[in-house]
């Protein structure tokens, strides 16, 4: 009973209400999107209820504003095939109903060239037109081509894009490609335009974009509706991958968040999209049945929304300005002013597309888009905001709009941290340096809180010219750290799983916004991760201990001869030796027989002692003749024998000497590393995952593959930890163990000290190229590319590179002499035959001493036993080796020479 009741007070009261109150109607159109599920029309319906509770509107609701909906004429329908029948059924629906405003979605005629709402809103008014409507008396609720394309050219221009494609899909989009090719040669960039039209092509069409070296999209369709569907397919085929960056040229296109953490979320390009910038709190004020939160409505519905509480504050202020709502107007006509028009150029209205304001034109003003980009989980960061007015923009928030940006202001690049640009680096003189303990810890109290000061370098000074450019010339803050990776190497592929690791696997999963260093650009890389333009291009060479400061085995002259050659040499001396002195000593011819029967004298016949005969092969080994000769036959053929063999020794041996003591020198005419393989002695090695292994590890070189095969083959363990260790074992393996590396990190360590004893070789065979390297995508590839291209011009790179970084401890340029006389043999390598010299002088010194001492105690040391007194003559010194000086009348002719030689020695 009571319900009946109820529903009976309802009906009276509605009826009453009916009757009280006046109703306003704005006509809303739709096509065949719009029109799908009735969903624009609850939206439309939704939005009257809402402007019907709320006091604020609508004379505090004692008048309705409702939603008259638009059906097609008779004979078309949803979507009308040209511009005189999108016209005419706009009329004829106009002029059905009295309406004071017509809302006017972009579908209604997909044949206009997109230009529905420029049509109609030209033929009604007022009219709020959803589409670009660009140039017609509508109000517009998406903002002008122009400043669109301002909005898209700055963001460019922020990026420093050099070439990109736009794709679009015509109608409205179709003009603005033709102004962006226009504005080409002023903004320095490439831009070719690329249609889409039927889905039936997207196929064709992606792989005809895969092909283009191009990675840079800005993407706009007119037809907002179909952008999720091409995405999906671009996504489908790779073109949303690691390398690329797409900008959404489309304010807030039709892509769900879920959209964006489900398929944007690893290994995927850059994006930037832009958003209009809502004050807080007007989404909850909304009333909807809709379940979706108004935040994720697709941008259209939430201007459709707007625009119908857009027309219901004009008429409220209309009504509070005049004390009467406006007229209706009645029909279309060509010169239509109506009365609620000029109210809607003074009215502003915090809507859920942004603030919703016109100017006299119908053009939208006074909002602010706020730009989004970033690079998988990272791409909903805010990175930088657009406003269409400048002073409203400071008016309304209260802040100061940064100088000299225009109406673009990016915050910059910060991906892996919201306070600063995260640098990766490795320690790698001269490219980055720490300074030591003492130094960092003075400084602490200093002001940089991000800890630059803690590093020097190539590096480190780059980035201060980098941040200054940015600063000064393209108005972008630079704020920057830099941190060392903690595995400390730049990358590689795990060839099973195809996973990156090091500073590369950090880019790729965005943690980080730059790696510098002495990052090798190589194509394996690339795949994965973007490299700026390389800052210094540079040769792989080969450090070597400097000859002159290899310690060889001192008599590493002998080495000319086999061990064994030395000793059967020594046995033939011997035997000779004693085969001709048994000759000369028994043959009948020869002096001692002669002399015997007075044939001889007896100096010839004591010629021919053992020790003579020792000293005289001795001699002929040096080329060198005797007094006398042999007198028989016999004697003659032994010592000519004795000569040839002698002969063929000497030469054999001094052909091979100079090997044996410039045996280090070869390494220094080596051109490729590969040539290293060639040298038995040297065993090669690499910094594990430097940039030079890193190199060679992804080469396809033959020889290269090679080199690191072979080397594992001859050492052990040829890698080394870090350059220092390198040079060190260089340093210390005396001039057997060559490190292999780029010409730039070697640098440093021939020229600091405080050693100086190491030596680079090579030609420059094999060049690598040192980058920045970024997340795939990234904007600030094409930043830093501009900035270095600059320092590069005016030569800052090439004053950096050359810069010396080592204090007081670097070593002295060579001078010419020591440079040209690397290659020529040195006392270094001839040490052994000083030390045969010394060894000979102090031998003879000794002996010398011991002579002149048996001289004076016994008188004579000849012959321990020998009675005989000193020296008639007293004068000891007047003894020498050879006997032929003694005076004649003291010899013996009849003793055999041993005893009565004077001496003991040859
Ligand atoms: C309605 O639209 C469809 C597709 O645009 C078209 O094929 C059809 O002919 C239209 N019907 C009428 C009655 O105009
Ligand atoms: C837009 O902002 C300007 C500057 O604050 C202001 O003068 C103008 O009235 C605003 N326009 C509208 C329609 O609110
Ligand atoms: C090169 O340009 C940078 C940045 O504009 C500037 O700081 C530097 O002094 C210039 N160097 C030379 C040699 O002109």
């Amino acid at each position: 009973m009571a319900v009946i009741w109820g529903l009976a007070a309802l009906f009276i009261m509605s009826f009453i209400g009916s009757t009280t109150s006046q109703s306003y109607k704005i006509g809303a159109m739709y096509g065949a999107n719009t029109n799908m599920d009735n969903h624009y029309k609850e939206l439309f319906v939704d939005a009257t209820t809402y402007i019907n509770r709320d006091p604020e509107f609508m004379n505090g609701n004692r008048e309705t504003l409702n939603v008259y909906n638009y059906r097609p004429i008779a004979g078309t329908n949803w979507s009308l095939p040209n511009a005189p029948q999108a016209l005419r059924a706009a009329c004829t629906f106009a002029s059905s109903v009295d309406m004071h405003g017509l809302i006017v979605p972009s579908d209604v005629c997909p044949g206009c060239s997109g230009h529905t709402g420029r049509i109609v809103g030209n033929a009604f008014a007022p009219v709020i037109a959803l589409d670009q409507a660009s140039g017609s008396k509508a109000y517009k609720m998406l903002p002008t081509d122009s400043d669109l394309l301002e909005l898209w050219v700055s963001v460019i221009n922020h990026y420093k894009w050099q070439d990109f494609i736009f794709i679009h899909d015509g109608d409205s989009a179709y003009s603005m490609a033709w102004i962006l090719l226009e504005m080409e040669n002023q903004n320095k960039w490439h831009v070719v335009p690329y249609q889409i039209y039927d889905e039936a092509d997207y196929a064709e069409m992606a792989k005809d974009l895969k092909k283009r070296r191009t990675q840079n999209y800005l993407l706009f369709l007119h037809e907002e509706e179909r952008l999720p569907g091409f995405v999906n397919w671009m996504l489908d085929s790779g073109m949303f991958g690691d390398k690329y960056h797409w900008i959404f040229g489309n304010l807030e296109p039709p892509i769900s968040r879920q959209f964006l953490d489900d398929k944007l979320r690893i290994h995927t390009s850059f994006l930037t999209r832009f958003k209009m910038k809502i004050v807080e709190g007007v989404e909850s004020k909304v009333l909807t049945r809709n379940p979706i939160p108004t935040r994720n409505w697709p941008f259209r519905e939430r201007t459709a929304y707007d625009s119908m509480l857009f027309f219901a504050k004009a008429m409220t202020v209309y009504r509070e300005e005049n004390g009467r709502y406006p007229e209706a107007v009645p029909k279309c006509g060509d010169d239509l002013s109506s009365q609620l028009g000029t109210v809607m150029q003074k009215v502003s209205y915090e809507g859920l597309s942004g603030e919703v304001a016109f100017n006299s034109d119908g053009d939208r003003v006074n909002y602010t888009i706020n730009i989004f980009f970033g690079k998988d989980k990272h791409n909903i960061r805010q990175a930088g905001v657009w406003t269409q007015n400048i002073d409203h923009y400071e008016r309304k928030y209260g802040e100061k709009w940064p100088k000299n940006t225009g109406r673009l202001h990016m915050t910059p690049f910060r991906q892996s941290d919201p306070s600063y640009i995260k640098i990766l680096s490795i320690e790698e003189p001269p490219l980055l340096m720490l300074r030591d303990h003492d130094y960092t810890r003075a400084r602490r109290q200093s002001s940089d809180e991000l800890g630059l000061d803690r590093y020097y370098g190539i590096i480190p000074e780059l980035l201060v010219y980098i941040q200054y450019i940015f600063e000064h010339d393209m108005g972008m803050e630079f704020k920057y750290k830099i941190e060392l990776i903690a595995e400390g190497y730049y990358g590689k592929r795990n060839p099973n799983t195809g996973d990156w690791d090091g500073m590369v696997k950090e880019l790729q999963d965005s943690d980080a916004d730059l790696a510098a260093g002495a990052f090798t650009v190589t194509q394996a890389r690339e795949e994965v991760i973007d490299f700026t333009k390389d800052f210094y291009k540079g040769n792989i060479k080969t450090l070597i201990k400097h000859p002159n400061w290899v310690r060889d085995f001192p008599f590493n002259f002998a080495f000319a001869h086999d061990w064994d050659t030395w000793l059967v040499n020594l046995f033939a001396f011997g035997i000779t030796i004693l085969v001709f002195w048994a000759l000369m000593r028994f043959h009948p011819l020869e002096y001692r027989k002669q002399s015997e029967i007075g044939q001889a004298t007896r100096e010839q016949s004591t010629e021919f002692t053992l020790r003579n005969v020792a000293w005289m092969l001795t001699g002929v080994v040096f080329l060198r003749g005797h007094k006398l000769s042999p007198a028989s036959i016999a004697g003659r053929i032994l010592l000519a024998a004795w000569f040839f063999f002698s002969l063929v020794m000497v030469f054999t041996y001094m052909l091979n000497l100079t090997d044996f003591i410039a045996i280090d020198k070869d390494i220094l005419t080596i051109n490729d590393p590969v040539d290293l393989l060639n040298e038995p002695l040297l065993k090669i090695g690499m910094v594990r995952h430097g940039p030079t292994h890193d190199y060679y590890s992804m080469s396809s070189k033959a020889s290269d593959q090679q080199l690191m095969s072979i080397m594992g083959v001859l050492d052990r363990d040829p890698f080394v930890e870090r350059m220092r260790d390198g040079a060190l074992r260089v340093r210390n393996d005396n001039g057997h163990y060559a490190l292999v590396s780029e010409e730039l990190l070697l640098t440093y360590y021939t020229q600091s000290g405080p050693w100086c004893d190491l030596y680079i070789v090579g030609d420059p065979v094999k060049k690598m190229k040192y980058a920045f390297a970024t997340p795939s995508g990234s904007p600030l590839r094409d930043q830093i590319t501009y900035a270095i291209n600059k320092l590069k011009q005016n030569g800052t790179i090439k004053e950096l590179v050359e810069k010396k970084w080592f204090g007081d401890q670097k070593c002295e340029e060579e001078s010419l002499w020591e440079s040209e006389s690397v290659l020529s043999i040195n006392a270094n390598d001839l040490e052994g035959i000083y030390y045969v010299l010394a060894i000979g002088l102090v031998l003879s010194a000794i002996i010398f001493f011991i002579d002149v001492l048996c001289y004076w105690v016994f008188g004579s040391c000849s012959s321990a036993g020998d009675p005989r007194p000193s020296n008639p003559r007293g004068d000891g010194f007047t003894m020498t080796l050879n006997p032929r000086d003694k005076p004649r009348d003291e010899r013996d002719y009849g003793k055999p020479p041993e005893e009565k030689s004077p001496n003991l020695w040859i």
